[in-house]
C-alpha cells in the first residue's frame, strides 16, 4: 500500500473552454497558484470534459493551449504543482468505468449541472450524464484529499464523496474521502451586473489590454446619476470590480469620493481599467514570453503527465487487485 503523502494532496480541473475573465481569476485561479505553497498540488486541463460541448479539433486544441499558457503566466510553477493534460493520462477513463459500476442512476439523474445544460437546450450526450463520474475519476486517480472549487461544483464533490465511500465499502479502503474548499470570492459580477460568465457574454478577460479593455470597463452598466451627485459604493458594480484589486484604505477612499459626489462613473472607471492594467501588467508580459516558447509549456505538460500517470498506476494496481480484475 503506497504511503499517504505527509502534506495533503490538493486537485483541481480547469476545462480549456475559452479565454480566462476576472470572475475565473479570483474565483479560481488566484486560490490555485496560492495552494501551491500549502500542498501537493496536481492541475490539469480538463480536455476529456471539454470534448462534451467543445466538438472542433482546432477550438480545443487552441483554448487547451492557452489556458496551459495563461495558468503559466499566472504564476503556476511546475517545480511545485504537476500540471498536466487530462487526455494523456488515460487511466482516469479506465477508473470512470469502475466507479459508474457503483453510481446509482439516481445520484446522476439529481445533478443540477445537467440538468441546467438540458434546459438551455444542449444535446444530452451520454458523456455529459457521466460527466460526473468522470470528475470523481480525476479526483480519485491521485488519491486527492482537497479539491477547490467554485460553489457550482460542490454537488460534483458530494458525488465524488459518495463514489468513493460505495467503492470502499464493497472493495475495502482504497480511497480518502476528499473534500472540496470553496474558492474566496465565489461570485465575482460582470459588466452587465450578473454574475461573470462566457456564457452572458458580459466578461472582462484578464489578457485584454489597451482599447479592447477600455472599451469593455467604460461600458460597465451603471445607473444616470449626473455627475456632482453623491454615488451609492454599495450598489455599484465598478465599485465592486475596483475593491477586487484596492486596498482596505483605498477601498475607504473611494467609497468616501462617491458619497461625496466627487468622483462620477467616468472616473471610477478609469481608476478601475488602471488597476486592471497595473495587476496584470508582469502576468500579460509573461504570456507574452511564453506564447513564443510552445516547446516549453508542451515540455511541461509531457513531465507533469509523466508524473501524474506514475501515481495513476499506482492506484489503478491498488484498483485492479481489489476489484478482482487482477489475479
Ligand atoms: P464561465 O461561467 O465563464 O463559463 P467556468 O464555468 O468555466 O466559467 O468557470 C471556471 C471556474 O471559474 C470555476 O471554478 C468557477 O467557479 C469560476 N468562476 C467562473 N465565473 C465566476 C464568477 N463570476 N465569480 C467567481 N468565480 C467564477
Ligand atoms: N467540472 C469542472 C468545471 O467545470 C472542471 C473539472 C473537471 C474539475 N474535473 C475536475 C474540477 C476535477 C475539480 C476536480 O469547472
Amino acid at each position: 500500500m503506497p504511503q499517504p503523502p505527509s502534506k495533503p494532496r490538493i486537485l483541481s480541473g480547469v476545462q480549456p473552454s475559452g479565454k480566462l475573465h476576472l470572475g475565473n481569476y479570483f474565483g479560481a485561479v488566484k486560490q490555485h497558484i496560492e495552494l501551491q505553497a500549502q500542498g501537493e498540488c496536481f492541475y490539469f486541463i480538463a480536455d476529456y470534459h471539454a470534448l462534451t460541448t467543445i466538438q472542433d479539433a482546432r477550438t480545443l486544441r487552441d483554448n487547451s493551449r492557452d489556458v496551459a499558457i495563461d495558468y503559466l503566466a499566472l504564476g503556476l510553477d511546475p517545480s511545485r504543482a504537476v500540471f498536466y493534460r487530462q487526455s494523456d493520462v488515460p487511466e482516469v477513463t479506465e477508473l470512470t468505468w469502475i466507479l459508474s459500476a457503483v453510481t446509482n442512476m439516481g445520484l446522476l439523474e439529481r445533478a443540477v449541472s445537467y440538468k441546467e445544460k438540458i434546459e438551455k437546450g444542449i444535446d444530452a450526450s451520454v458523456g455529459l450524464f457521466t460527466y460526473p463520474v468522470l470528475m470523481a475519476a480525476d479526483i480519485l486517480i491521485v488519491r486527492s484529499n482537497i479539491v477547490p472549487v467554485g460553489k457550482d461544483q460542490v454537488q460534483h464533490l458530494e458525488m465524488t464523496q459518495d463514489m468513493a465511500g460505495k467503492f470502499n465499502r464493497a472493495f475495502g479502503d482504497v480511497f480518502p474521502i476528499p473534500t472540496w474548499r470553496l474558492d474566496k470570492e465565489s461570485k465575482v459580477l460582470g459588466t452587465d451586473g450578473q454574475k461573470m460568465s462566457k456564457s452572458y457574454g458580459n466578461t472582462i478577460d484578464i489578457f485584454a489590454e489597451g482599447k479592447p479593455l477600455e472599451k469593455t470597463v467604460m461600458g460597465i452598466k451603471t445607473d444616470s446619476t449626473p455627475l456632482g451627485q453623491p454615488l451609492n459604493p454599495d450598489t455599484c458594480n465598478v465599485f465592486a470590480l475596483f475593491s477586487l484589486f484596492a486596498t482596505e484604505a483605498e477601498k475607504a477612499g473611494l467609497a468616501a469620493d462617491y458619497r461625496a459626489g466627487k468622483i462620477g462613473y467616468g472616473g471610477a472607471k478609469k481608476l478601475l481599467k488602471s488597476k486592471i492594467d497595473d495587476y496584470f501588467a508582469p502576468f500579460r508580459a509573461k504570456r507574452g514570453e511564453l506564447a513564443q516558447r510552445p516547446d516549453t509549456v508542451e515540455d511541461v505538460l509531457r513531465e507533469g503527465a509523466r508524473r501524474a500517470r506514475t501515481e495513476a498506476q499506482a492506484t489503478m494496481d491498488l484498483v485492479r487487485k481489489a476489484t478482482g480484475l487482477r489475479w
